[in-house]
């Protein structure tokens, strides 16, 4: 971990056969070790999908009432520990999710599904799937690698483009992490597979259909206030949401929360690439049953 050098931008290795950096990687004898409990919740998506406004969510769900101050007071981050994540001389993801004194304990993850822990499935405990279309998710993404210091270098728009198509990104191909968790879906009831396109179209009725996986029933008034809360606005305004504390974070680049739409992907792929993205994307996902809108 000493040998870890921040100074630069990490390059992606091949680790069991997925695109990764060291951050996520040099703990993961102990993150495969965690110790998950019954009540666990484990939300998991590929980077970019939605993370961090489900994470609001259900932590508004649980939490809003019984402990407002958590909310007001911890970043995100700290209210939902992102259990891979490793830093030097920063509390790793796994040992923040251990002291976490919340029940339930909500924890981040990008793992592709082959890589969660095993004691989340022996503890059968719920998941939360976020999925985005591909195109949306990318141009997220790219922005992301601009801003992030910790993440490697974007590089132009057309070799990032490409690199996205070939997998060759932090927790890999997407295409594979949400074909996998979609498989996973069809043995494990366990699992709530959402998507970001419809929490746009209609955030109450995704949060209702959360309320029912999780087994919660708050009053209409709640709910409403939760819906008015994690709305795009209010959350960029957010600075315990935000990731404005993050400093590795560059938001004169770009900011955390940065569109929050579906469909900006027309502002960044030509209509070359659009072609020849979509041909590439008949080929890599066969499933009907697995469909994504880029636009609404
Ligand atoms: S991370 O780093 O993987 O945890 O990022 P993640 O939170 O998964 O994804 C960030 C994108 O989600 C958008 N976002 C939202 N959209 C709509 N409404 C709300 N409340 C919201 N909160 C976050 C965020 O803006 C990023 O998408 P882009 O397209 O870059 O704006």
């Amino acid at each position: 971990l000493s040998k870890m050098d921040l100074s630069s931008r990490p390059k992606l290795f091949d680790f069991h056969g997925v695109a990764m950096i060291p951050i996520f990687t040099a703990n993961w004898e102990n993150v495969q070790n965690f110790q998950a409990r019954p009540d666990d919740i484990l939300i998991a998506t590929y980077p970019k999908a939605g993370t961090t406004w489900v994470s609001q969510i259900l932590d508004l769900l649980y939490f809003g009432k019984t402990s407002p101050e958590r909310l007001t007071s911890l970043p995100i981050y700290e209210r939902v520990p992102f259990l891979e994540m490793t830093i030097p001389n920063l509390v790793s993801g796994k040992d923040q999710a251990d002291k976490l004194p919340t029940t339930p304990r909500l924890i981040k993850s990008h793992f592709p599904v082959q890589f969660v822990p095993k004691s989340f499935w022996e503890q059968n405990c719920r998941m939360i799937y976020v999925a985005r279309n591909a195109k949306d998710n990318m141009v997220s993404y790219y922005h992301f690698d601009c801003m992030n210091n910790v993440q490697p270098a974007a590089g132009d728009w057309n070799s990032f483009f490409q690199r996205f198509m070939e997998g060759d990104m932090v927790f890999g191909s997407w295409y594979d992490h949400v074909t996998n968790w979609w498989k996973k879906t069809q043995t494990h009831s366990n699992i709530h597979y959402m998507f970001y396109e419809d929490m746009i179209e209609d955030t109450g009725r995704e949060i209702e259909k959360l309320c029912s996986f999780i087994g919660l029933s708050p009053s209409a008034e709640e709910k409403e206030m939760i819906r008015t809360g994690v709305q795009f606005d209010n959350m960029k305004k957010n600075k315990m949401a935000n990731y404005s504390t993050l400093p590795v974070m560059d938001f004169k680049v770009s900011p955390f929360m940065r569109k929050g739409k579906v469909g900006d992907w027309k502002n960044y792929f030509t209509v070359a690439q659009n072609e020849e993205f979509d041909a590439d994307y008949k080929r890599k996902m066969k499933d009907p049953a697995l469909h994504f809108r880029c636009e609404l």
